[in-house]
């Protein structure tokens, strides 16, 4: 009895929240010896290699959204966390460019909404590419200029638009979901059993290098049996997956630029948090060695050598983050009034605003 009182009084009221400041503090640097690499396979005793359905996607259907075929994708769990499933890049080569490009290119343009629109005139965000590619494209390495709106980009929504103050989604607040990452949304999760899935609301964090994303729980889609898709590219991320209350010590793992995570069933209200931001990438990573496309890639919207280069620019010092939600279940409509988001804090960069 006295052991467990200590343990709690060591760990404080919130273990997350201290493993989130270990791991967000810059100096001394913490030791990440204790984060999980799922890209040198299942290493630690914790990680177990799991089965996915090689007949739910058909190499067709890889290859079109970019995927290697489903028998190819290295994927793991986690003990503890039924329904966690992790992917390590199932990307083929090539095809992240063109993922890379449509988050920055396309996915903030109108009528989707971003942060730029919550305090500018409505025109001034309507081609935020276009009105930033030439300056981040001239810029030489290393210089800073004046900051691009691209770079002043910290979050886009689709589809049913999260309202960030009521913590919910309405069916007066929705534009169409693009068609490419519905598809790529729905083959990841037939893969891992959902058959049936329906994209139909994403939230794009755009991070810089000393931008983090708080503590908190994705709880405000109507259907929780489905699950919630996580797409990264661009720079590492340490990704930090908690228990269903903040007194619950949570794992950290490294999030690379292609893996995909799936959280469902059990692990689908779980708290989780991205501390901090790493720049591993370089030459030899997927990302970067494969651009240009090898021959005989299909993916739709090929990147230009013109995009490759901003994109490639910007994410020397960025991540992004996709991540994808099925908001109601099928027959499932909005009610009066929702629930809301627990504990909610979006992206912040240091020194703006303190965990
Ligand atoms: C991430 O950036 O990896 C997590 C995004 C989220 O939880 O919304």
């Amino acid at each position: 009895m006295g052991k467990m009182a200590a343990s709690v009084v060591d760990y404080g009221e919130d273990a997350f929240r201290k493993i989130f400041k270990f791991y967000k503090r810059r100096q001394p640097p913490p030791d990440f010896s204790k984060v999980v690499d799922f890209s040198s396979g299942p290493v630690s005793d914790k990680v177990v290699s799991t089965e996915l359905d090689p007949t739910s996607v058909s190499d067709g259907e890889a290859r079109e959204v970019g995927l290697r075929p489903v028998r190819e994708w290295r994927a793991f769990g986690l003990q503890g966390y039924p329904g966690f499933v992790f992917i390590s890049n199932p990307f083929a080569p090539g095809s992240q460019p063109v993922w890379v490009r449509q988050c920055l290119k396309s996915y903030p343009q109108k009528p989707n909404v971003c942060n730029l629109d919550l305090h500018m005139p409505p025109g001034e965000t309507e081609d935020i590419w276009g009105k930033s590619a030439d300056a981040l494209r001239c810029q030489p390495s290393g210089k800073r200029g004046p900051k691009t709106l691209l770079e002043k980009l910290r979050w886009v929504t689709l589809g049913y638009h999260y309202n960030w103050d009521t913590k919910t989604y309405s069916s007066d607040s929705q534009t169409p979901f693009p068609a490419d990452l519905h598809s790529l949304s729905s083959h990841i999760a037939a893969a891992c059993g959902f058959s049936g899935f329906s994209a139909q609301a994403g939230i794009l964090n755009y991070y810089r290098l000393d931008s983090s994303l708080g503590i908190h729980v994705d709880e405000s889609e109507l259907d929780h049996t489905r699950p919630l898709l996580s797409f990264s590219f661009g720079q590492s991320a340490i990704f930090l997956l908690g228990g269903t209350r903040r007194e619950d010590t949570p794992m950290a793992m490294y999030m690379r630029s292609g893996d995909v995570m799936v959280m469902s069933g059990p692990s689908r209200l779980l708290y989780h948090a991205v501390p901090r931001i790493i720049p591993t990438l370089s030459d030899s990573d997927d990302l970067i060695r494969h651009y240009p496309p090898p021959e005989g890639s299909t993916i739709t919207g090929l990147v230009t050598a013109k995009d490759w280069e901003v994109c490639s620019r910007y994410i020397q010092n960025s991540r992004v983050n996709m991540t994808v939600r099925q908001v109601l279940g099928p027959g499932q409509s909005f009610p009066e009034t929702q629930s809301a988001e627990r504990g909610c804090d979006r992206v912040s960069d240091r020194g703006l605003k303190k965990k």
